[in-house]
């Protein structure tokens, strides 16, 4: 029979619950006073300061506090901290249950090995598994250069998560700091991306490398700041000016999904009166056909006060995305906008809409489109980036969609853009036209141009003949009662009516049910 030692009489008794605190006390400092001192000097917060932030107060718990790496190479025995380079969990954000990881940079710089991955990944599944959002809270060094190939083959394994809850649960990264080389691509691969300018840097290959490799000098700022993926690649979908105001823009944009596709979006307790009429719409829209006017005025008077949340709204701002209520109830919204490139549907502009609706179908949001479209850009430039290739993803995107789509023709609908915006035949629910609206091939110029040629040519005054040819083709199509005839349009409505009735439509579609024929996956042009 074993002896129990008495302890010494001068000897502190440490109860197993106080070695449990001062060990999570030991796990919460990360790597140390000095390097949460070197975080905040750089204005940045600690993984735990963003997660308290972030959470709703006291509701997060921390899982594999204690867990650590197990490397002996290059000293690395030497540099053990629980819990290391991640901290991951869940927590509630307005009540409802998110699962998290924050990279934690004052250990190893956040970087990426086997055991930082395995706890990433455990949350991962248990997100899935529940059934409830993902966010990442990413501020890293990349992977592990200790572990070598050990922190690539974890990266894979998030890869393929990140894959796997695609279209299962919505998934949201912030990039607060470094994120270099592959490991960008999880981040690429989630729903939506948020950056902090000046403090938040993506790039494949950094300045150094660049400068080496095609001798061209660029600073982190300009190569890969919130600004330039928030206005040139398209890579951020928000730009905050804080990690505050980054995470409170996290926070908003939960609130208009749903926890995974299996559930509908939340609906609010309604503010703003359902048959409110949108009176001044009625002059919005300027007689001269080729005149600007703001779209997201239109969106803001047809949605419920206040409701409106752009998405991605410093890129490609030809079109609008975006997330609003109606009587409550979430809508996605896709509009062209004539204030910048006369509201063209270009590579980007394509790109940006498509990736917006196949994210509202896969988590049940219905769309309301609003099309002011001339057609798509002209330009060798456009086609010889692939408009052919990748302006098919906006249709390939509404074709399948399977939620209520509801579009109204504000304005105008040329060509191949008339069909991609929503029109019927791709599988639209609801159509609707203002007056004055017009649909047709090509917009008068282009179409006498090409029709009257020879005419116009021998005119003696051609530019008279043209203005003539062209009054003529406006007779025929400058109004939308042609598809209306054929029910190409379900109704021509006045502008001030367009949010009762689009909410009227949307009560009647939340029972909408499409079956479409099992099949692995279509082959979206990518
Ligand atoms: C191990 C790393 C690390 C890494 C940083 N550290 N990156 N440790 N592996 N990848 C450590 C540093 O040694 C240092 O440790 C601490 O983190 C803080 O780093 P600093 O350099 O002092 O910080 P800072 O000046 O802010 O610079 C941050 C940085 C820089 C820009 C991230 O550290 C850096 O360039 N790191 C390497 C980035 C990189 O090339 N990663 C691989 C990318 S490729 P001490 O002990 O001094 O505090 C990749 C492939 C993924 O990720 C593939 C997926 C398919």
């Amino acid at each position: 029979m074993s002896q129990q030692e008495e302890p010494e009489a001068d000897e502190e008794v440490t109860t197993p619950i106080e070695e449990l605190r001062e060990r999570k006390r030991e796990a919460e400092l990360g790597g140390g006073e000095e390097r949460i001192q070197r975080q905040h000097d750089k204005g940045k917060m600690t993984a735990r300061e963003r997660i308290d932030y972030f959470v709703d107060e006291g509701s997060f718990h921390e899982i594999d506090p204690f867990v650590e790496h197990r490397v002996q190479a290059f000293g690395m025995d030497e540099k053990k901290y629980a819990g290391d380079a991640v901290v991951t969990g869940y927590g509630e954000v307005n009540g409802r249950k998110v699962f998290l990881f924050a990279h934690d940079f004052t250990v190893l710089g956040g970087s990426v090995g086997e055991v930082v991955a395995d706890k990433i990944c455990k949350v991962m599944d248990k997100a899935i598994e529940a059934g409830v959002p993902f966010i990442g809270l990413n501020d890293s060094g990349g992977a592990r250069i200790q572990e070598g190939v050990n922190s690539l083959v974890g990266f894979a394994k998030i890869f393929q998560r990140n894959t796997k809850a695609s279209g299962l649960i919505p998934q949201i990264s912030a990039i607060m700091g470094p994120c270099a080389g592959g490991a960008t691509y999880s981040p690429a691969l989630t729903d939506f991306t948020f950056m902090v300018e000046d403090t938040s840097h993506m790039f494949i290959t950094g300045p150094d490398v660049i400068e080496t490799v095609t001798g061209e000098q660029v600073s982190k700022e300009e190569l890969g700041g919130a600004k330039t993926h928030a206005t040139k690649s398209g890579v951020a979908h928000f730009a905050a000016r804080s990690e505050e105001q980054a995470l409170d823009d996290i926070r908003r944009l939960l609130s208009y999904l749903p926890q995974n596709n299996m559930e509908e979006p939340p609906r609010a307790q309604p503010w703003d009166d359902p048959k409110r009429t949108c009176d001044d719409l009625a002059d919005i829209v300027p007689n001269e056909p080729r005149k600007p006017y703001d779209m997201t005025t239109v969106i803001d008077r047809i949605v419920d006060e206040d409701s409106f949340f752009e998405v991605h709204d410093g890129w490609a701002r030809n079109v609008v995305t975006g997330y609003g209520r109606m009587d409550g109830r979430v809508v996605g919204v896709v509009a062209n906008q004539p204030r910048v490139s006369a509201g063209t549907l270009d590579i980007e502009a394509s790109e940006k809409a498509a990736r917006f609706v196949r994210f509202c179908d896969s988590f049940n949001i219905p769309i309301v489109t609003l099309v002011d479209v001339p057609g798509f850009m002209p330009g060798t430039d456009q086609e010889h980036n692939g408009i052919i290739r990748r302006g098919a993803k906006l249709i390939y995107a509404y074709a399948e969609a399977t939620v209520p789509l509801l579009s109204v023709i504000v304005r105008k609908a040329y060509g191949g853009a008339y069909i991609v915006m929503s029109s019927k035949f791709l599988g639209s629910d609801v159509n609707y036209a203002w007056p004055g609206s017009e649909m047709a091939v090509l917009g008068p110029r282009g179409a006498v141009n090409i029709l009257y040629r020879n005419e116009i040519a021998n005119a003696d005054e051609p530019d008279k003949k043209r203005q003539e040819l062209m009054d003529e083709f406006r007779e025929e199509f400058a109004h939308p009662y042609g598809p209306a005839k054929r029910g190409y349009l379900d109704d021509v409505i006045e502008p001030q009516d367009t949010r009762k009735r689009l909410i009227d439509d949307l009560d009647l579609l939340e029972r909408k049910r499409k079956d479409t024929p099992p099949k692995d996956h279509g082959n979206i042009p990518l």
